[in-house]
């Protein structure tokens, strides 16, 4: 396995946990391909202890060629909204005063191509938020208007992160609607909260974790580029959401030998998850501070002077909005005839909370990480 995507992982599980300690009860998502690539993109520009930081929070210290290494995965992934309705803006808005080293922009040119662009924060700030407001807005075909909330720029702003990640998903095997209810969704031992439960019964691949009493399934999307695995708890074990135990446990190691293809096997499933729509604005800030980004955010020890002989350039904030929407949609179920009667029954029911990861079939990366505990 290639060493970005390892890092990358690593990277995501370390976020999604501090994600899930800021918000214990609640939903979480991200996007760990957008933020990794926008850190990466950095990277580039920063020296000394800044430059470090960022290497060890993504987990680079393997990764022979950073910038190189997502120029093929922003390559792969790119293709990818050809299939399905999906965006994936990664930006890096750069304030003009910094007057960009021709260095800086000529080593990025290839590799980030997209995703580096100079604005006027400094003497224009109202028509600069506006250009950002619409650029996101049309190149997420509408949905994420007005982005910028009021206090998230202002004109001292040196270097801004912008992350919109928008994905509707369609199955490679749609639910039909007929078969969708209303069910109670178990947000702890006690409580529930009316879901619109989609229900199938096919083939999917399926296994069980018993270190976590767990069912891990995986769930492809049409011509199979991207898959949803969904990792399950068999009940509501603990006090809080069930996830606790899968949380403490879980790590970039125990990741990927959940997701092993060797962990799952076909079977038939009678499936049931909710039909769900969720949208999230974090500010990963503090989290990113927790994880070792200690000189990036503070004008007084980040260190940005592979771009800009500017002094007291920082990374001013971090903007990251994500959308995923989860319905019926999808192509036409064709079940191998035969190959039924051999197969393991089996179910898996997720009305109560559960962790899911939309990956990358072809570079294995995280394109959304995420956990439902409430409808
Ligand atoms: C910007 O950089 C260029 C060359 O890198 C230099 O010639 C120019 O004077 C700089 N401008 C400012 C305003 O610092
Ligand atoms: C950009 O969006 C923000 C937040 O929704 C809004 O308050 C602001 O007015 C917008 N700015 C411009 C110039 O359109
Ligand atoms: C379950 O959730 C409800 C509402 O979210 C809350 O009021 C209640 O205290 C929770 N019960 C337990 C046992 O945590
Ligand atoms: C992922 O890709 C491989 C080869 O490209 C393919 O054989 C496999 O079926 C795909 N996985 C899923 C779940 O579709």
């Amino acid at each position: 396995m290639d060493a970005l995507q390892l890092a990358n992982s690593a990277f995501a599980v370390d976020l999604f946990k501090q994600l899930c300690e800021k918000e214990p009860l609640g939903n979480v998502l991200f996007s760990p391909i957008c933020l990794s690539t926008s850190l990466s993109l950095a990277q580039v520009g920063a020296k000394g202890d800044t430059a470090n930081e960022i290497g060890q929070v993504l987990h680079f210290e393997n990764v022979k060629d950073v910038p190189f290494g997502f120029q093929t995965v922003t390559s792969d992934v790119n293709k990818l909204s050809s299939f399905y309705s999906l965006k994936l803006i990664k930006r890096l808005y750069v304030d003009k005063s910094l007057n960009l080293s021709t260095e800086f922009i000529s080593s990025t040119k290839r590799p980030y191509a997209k995703e580096l662009e100079t604005v006027d924060f400094k003497d224009k700030l109202e028509e600069t938020k506006g250009q950002i407001n619409n650029s996101i807005k049309d190149l997420t075909d509408g949905h994420f208007e007005n982005i910028l909330a009021d206090n998230s720029v202002n004109d001292q702003t040196k270097i801004l992160v912008v992350n919109a990640a928008y994905f509707v998903g369609k199955w490679m095997k749609k639910f039909s609607e007929s078969e969708t209810k209303e069910c109670p969704f178990r947000v702890n031992k006690t409580d529930t909260k009316p879901v619109q439960m989609m229900n199938m019964e096919a083939t999917f691949c399926m296994g069980n974790i018993d270190s976590i009493n767990c069912k891990i399934i995986e769930l492809p999307f049409q011509n199979k580029h991207l898959s949803m695995f969904i990792l399950l708890p068999k009940d509501v074990e603990d006090e809080s959401t069930g996830l606790e135990k899968i949380e403490k446990q879980l790590n970039s190691e125990s990741l990927s030998q959940w997701t092993n293809p060797s962990t799952m096997a076909n079977a038939k499933v009678k499936l049931s998850i909710p039909k769900f729509k969720v949208e999230k604005m974090i500010d990963p800030k503090a989290c990113l501070e927790n994880l070792g980004l200690k000189h990036i955010f503070s004008e007084d020890t980040s260190d940005f002077s592979g771009m800009s002989e500017t002094k007291g350039v920082a990374l001013s904030n971090v903007i990251h909005k994500v959308c995923l929407e989860i319905t019926e949609d999808g192509g036409d179920s064709i079940e191998v005839p035969g190959a039924r009667i051999l197969q393991h029954k089996d179910e898996l029911n997720a009305d109560h909370p559960f962790i899911y990861i939309i990956r990358h079939n072809k570079t294995r990366n995280i394109i959304f990480f995420g956990k439902f505990c409430s409808p």
